[in-house]
């Protein structure tokens, strides 16, 4: 019997060594399955004595043991070299391109141009928050030192909304009280969004809009701090090393306010049709906070002083990309939204 078992594990792992996967599962069950050749032996150990048991049970338990193991073996290998086979047999073509049915969408110029100006200013320390669209004439108006009488106030200007009770704000700069009434200082934020105003559409205004509204209060602010971050925000986003002048101007809720020019992107400064001849364009308005509207939000006016200002994404989109009418951002004609300049 001895001789038996060694001469069918001998036939075994000859089979195995040579065999392809389908011929290992039937090698498994001529071996070991419930008919197999092994599993038969062991259930016929009855007909032997005792001691004779012990030996052949337990070599043909080992040789059993073996095949399994070999089995095992034997089909992992395979498994390797059948990827191994794959791999040699599959090359990728890197030159030849991915077929995707739907073309690749892009950022709307406003967005990327709002992106754009976001990603700066956050580099010089700004946090971005948002405001809600719809306003209270407080928000929008009282609390920014625009009094009642202002015609700004006038309901040819600013849609109202629920019988004169809320509006569309005209302005981000509501988002400069909201900040501080959530908020003690130091506070320095941008508030991107979108504004309304009650007036016909031409080449230059759009009754919908954008703004970026900035504002800083701590103590020890000062008008450097302002023209400091401005002229670096203005030299970043135009990237040309353009001059940059402070004019000074008015708003109601700041005190001193300021225009901020830089030279024509068009001419460098030497005078064409975009700058009318001056060499300059407006980019922006801004000044130091009015103490009326720190006094608005309760904070104490002799310890902190501010400074804001308010961008017109629109503007400096068209002037950033040579757009020469604003309606052609709003009339989502694919020609004009597809061109490279906006998608980088
Ligand atoms: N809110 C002003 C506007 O809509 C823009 C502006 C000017 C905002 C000066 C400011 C500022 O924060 O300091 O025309």
């Amino acid at each position: 019997m001895d001789n038996n078992i060694d001469k069918i594990a001998q036939k075994a792992l000859e089979k195995i060594k040579n065999a392809d996967v389908t011929e290992l599962e039937s090698l498994k069950i001529e071996y070991l399955g419930r008919n197999g050749f092994l599993t038969q032996i062991l259930k016929s150990l009855s007909k032997y004595s005792i001691d004779d048991k012990k030996s052949i049970g337990s070599k043909a338990n080992r040789v059993k043991n073996i095949i399994e193991k070999e089995i095992e073996n034997k089909k992992a290998n395979l498994k390797e070299a059948l990827f191994d086979e794959k791999m040699r047999k599959e090359k990728t073509d890197c030159s030849k391109s991915f077929y995707f049915p739907f073309p690749k969408g892009t950022f709307h110029p406003v967005i990327q141009t709002i992106k754009n100006i976001s990603t700066i200013l956050k580099s010089l320390g700004f946090l971005v928050v948002q405001g809600p669209e719809i306003e209270t004439e407080w928000y929008n108006f009282e609390a920014l030192n625009i009094p009642k009488s202002h015609p700004a106030r006038d309901i040819q200007d600013t849609f109202y909304l629920d019988g004169l009770k809320n509006l569309l704000r005209t302005h981000t700069s509501p988002g400069q009280i909201r900040i501080m009434e959530k908020q003690k200082p130091p506070i320095k934020v941008i508030v991107p969004g979108r504004v309304y105003r009650n007036e016909a559409s031409d080449a230059a205004h759009s009754s919908t809009f954008h703004q970026i509204e900035g504002l800083s209060v701590d103590e020890n602010i000062t008008f450097l701090d302002l023209k400091m971050v401005l002229t670096e925000f203005i030299d970043k986003f135009f990237g040309s090393n353009l001059g940059v002048r402070f004019r000074p101007s008015y708003f109601q809720f700041t005190e001193p306010s300021a225009e901020v020019d830089m030279q024509c992107i068009f001419c460098k400064g030497k005078g064409c049709g975009v700058c009318k001849n001056s060499g300059w364009i407006e980019i922006l308005g801004c000044g130091m906070v009015h103490p009326n509207v720190l006094r608005s939000v309760d904070y104490d006016f002799e310890k902190y002083t501010g400074y804001a200002f308010g961008i017109g994404v629109e503007r400096i989109a068209m002037f950033k990309y040579g757009v020469n009418d604003v309606r052609l951002l709003y009339e989502n004609d694919l020609r004009f939204l597809k061109q490279s300049e906006f998608n980088y």
